[in-house]
């Protein structure tokens, strides 16, 4: 039996993990789920919104399905998201956005991967205010950690029957760091000849997004601009509700919905669970059980085929409706 760390988050978390939790075991393959409590609601008991054993219940697991946590914005504590991919070097961050049936979007067809580095650029963590007038954040860019992407982004698309890599920057105005990048990408892209290369800037892709999503394949990015255009990949789709993601590294991955926490609807029974229920048939795939994966998948899009949707998407199922029928469609 799998033994997987689950971090039911806080807001809407624990209702979307107790739906897809009931969705896996519903589908009959049984999980060992080791609970693990993080994020707001723990900081007054033990200090930190990200205990050690957390991290500790991940390593030895290897494996987390991960459900949205709060982060208090200002001062005080670090972002759950943000120390989880450092001290588990959760280098990869993949964004799968893909239409699925009668969810009402601009475009059809749309498959988009989204790679995004999950380790350096402006996230590194490294600001200071140098004066009154002015603060600084620094942008860190390295050969190796490019290089690792890079390689994460065309090996994801040899596996995956995907055609073409693109590597979006903004090497024109940051040459040193930006360039960098796009230089690593060069060079790893010609071990894989079979992959077709694709450079972009990252606001021409914008554009080119929003007019023509279709001409893209797999994109590859560095930290920032990844986090912004998996969102607007997000919105193609169909929005948060839908949109599914995973933080991957050499030893571990933790699967988590692209959403936050949404505590303007928390406890209503009004949360959409597809974003975190494909992120966990995703971490089905990644532990090889791919057959249940596609059983549930099957049942997700026979439920939005046959028109139940919850409130975010135009439909008017409760949670646990949509839950209910996703199982008895299974
Ligand atoms: P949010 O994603 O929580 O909500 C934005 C809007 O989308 C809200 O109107 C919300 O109701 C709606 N929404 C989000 N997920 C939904 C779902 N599954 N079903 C139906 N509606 C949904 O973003 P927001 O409000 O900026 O952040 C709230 C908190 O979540 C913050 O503390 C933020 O730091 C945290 N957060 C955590 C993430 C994580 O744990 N991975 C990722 C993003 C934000």
């Amino acid at each position: 039996m799998h033994r997987i760390t689950l971090i039911n988050g806080d807001g809407i978390g624990p209702e979307i993990s107790d739906a897809v939790v009931s969705i896996i075991k519903a589908s009959g393959l049984e999980i060992d789920w080791d609970l693990q409590t993080a994020g707001a609601d723990v900081i007054k008991e033990e200090g930190t919104p990200l205990p050690m054993r957390v991290i500790e219940s991940i390593r030895k697991n290897r494996v987390a399905l991960k459900a949205p946590v709060t982060t208090p914005i200002g001062k005080g504590f670090r972002s759950v998201n943000v120390q989880l991919r450092k001290e588990l070097d959760l280098y990869a961050n993949l964004r799968p956005c893909k239409n699925l049936p009668n969810i009402k979007t601009r475009f059809d067809g749309v498959d988009i991967i989204v790679v995004r580095e999950n380790t350096e650029d402006l996230y590194a963590g490294i600001e200071r205010q140098v004066d009154d007038n002015t603060a600084e954040s620094i942008k860190i860019i390295t050969k190796d950690a490019t290089d690792r992407i890079c390689r994460f982004a065309f090996d994801y698309a040899v596996k995956n029957g995907r055609k073409e890599v693109c590597c979006v920057t903004k090497a024109n105005i940051m040459k040193l760091s930006d360039g960098l990048f796009l230089d690593t990408y060069r060079k790893v892209a010609q071990e894989y000849p079979n992959i077709k290369p694709r450079e972009i800037l990252v606001d021409n892709l914008c554009m080119q997004l929003v007019q023509n999503p279709n001409q893209f394949d797999v994109l590859v990015l560095p930290n920032l601009y990844g986090d912004i255009v998996s969102d607007l990949c997000a919105g193609l789709i169909g929005g948060l509700g839908v949109a599914q993601g995973a933080n991957i590294g050499k030893d571990c991955a933790v699967f988590e919905p692209v959403h936050g926490s949404a505590p303007d609807i928390k406890g209503q029974n009004k949360a959409n669970p597809t974003a975190l229920l494909l992120s966990a048939i995703e971490m089905l795939r990644y532990i090889g059980e791919q057959e249940y994966a596609d059983r549930i998948e099957n049942a997700l899009i026979k439920t939005l085929k046959d028109g139940h949707t919850t409130c975010d998407l135009g439909g008017n199922c409760s949670t646990s409706l949509f839950t209910k029928v996703i199982i008895s469609n299974l």
